[in-house]
């Protein structure tokens, strides 16, 4: 049985909670541009998928328009069987959203272990007196800790983040993601600019995230993201281009002809 599918047509049932994610003709125009048209699709719960294309193809905007950073012209999106698309960014990312940026969006100037400790509390939904509480052994600080531990970053966290190379900063976004304890991760191109020997850290990291995280992952690098994912979602001029599994996704002519053919 397939995991997950794309439909043309009708929305899941409401209240579906088998789902982390249903998009039903999902739509974005800029003025006369449409950077994105008529996407639809099913995410299950602990579903994985990669959305791939071409420059300009549309991915970075379908994240926004799933995290709530921007509406869609048209169509619908539903989040863990409810319906968001009039819901706002925060109110999304508080109901399991979080999401890692395309260009890096750290605070270079302050320690690691204080970017990850901002990223829980920002996300808190508890009152906030201070910025953080006074002390070391707080709560976010704690779970901060464990999340730099769990991307390999236990060591640096009294480091500045100016002071970290391009690789331990993407595994720093991660981290930041990860530590408001997500239901549903984005991660828009994780890998842009690594090194090899990064890369391999990277992947070592994705394939221990949490089993039940639901994750969509836009990457260019086809043999870090298709051996990540059960699906991939193949969007080319913001267009629905193919949909199946990561080998069905390899043989398909459309995408080897507008995506895989024309990249090194
Ligand atoms: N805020 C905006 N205003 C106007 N046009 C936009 C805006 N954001 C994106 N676009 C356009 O929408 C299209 C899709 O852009 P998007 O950034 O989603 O592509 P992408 O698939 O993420 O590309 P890349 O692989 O280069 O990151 C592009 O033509 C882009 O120029
Ligand atoms: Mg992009």
């Amino acid at each position: 049985m397939s995991s997950a599918s794309v439909v043309s047509s009708s929305p899941a049932p409401v209240g579906d909670e088998e789902t982390a994610l249903v998009l039903d003709g999902v739509t974005r125009r800029f003025g006369g541009l449409m950077a994105l048209s008529g996407v639809s699709l099913i995410l299950p719960r602990g579903g994985r998928l990669a959305v791939i294309g071409p420059n300009g193809a549309g991915k970075t905007t379908l994240f926004r328009l799933i995290s709530g950073e921007m509406r869609a012209s048209d169509g619908t999106i539903r989040l863990f069987g409810e319906d968001v698309s009039r819901v706002g960014e925060r109110a999304r990312a508080r109901r399991g959203i979080a999401r890692t940026f395309q260009v890096s969006n750290l605070f270079a100037d302050l320690s690691v272990l204080d970017n990850v400790r901002i990223a829980a509390q920002a996300r808190s939904s508890r009152p906030r007196r201070f910025w953080w509480p006074i002390g070391d052994r707080d709560a976010y600080t704690l779970r901060a800790r464990e999340m730099l531990d769990r991307v390999g970053l236990a060591q640096r966290g009294g480091d500045r983040v100016a002071d970290l190379s391009h690789g331990e900063q993407r595994q720093l976004e991660i981290a930041m993601a990860l530590v408001v304890g997500p239901r549903l991760l984005l991660l828009d191109e994780p890998a842009a600019g690594l090194s090899a020997a990064e890369r391999k850290v990277l992947r070592r990291l994705l394939e221990e995230l949490p089993e039940g995280l639901s994750l969509l992952l836009i990457e260019h690098d086809m043999s870090l993201a298709l051996e990540l994912v059960d699906h991939v979602l193949c969007l080319d001029n913001g267009v629905p281009l193919a949909y199946g599994t990561p080998d069905e996704i390899r043989a398909n002519p459309a995408v080897q002809a507008v995506y895989l053919g024309r990249r090194d």
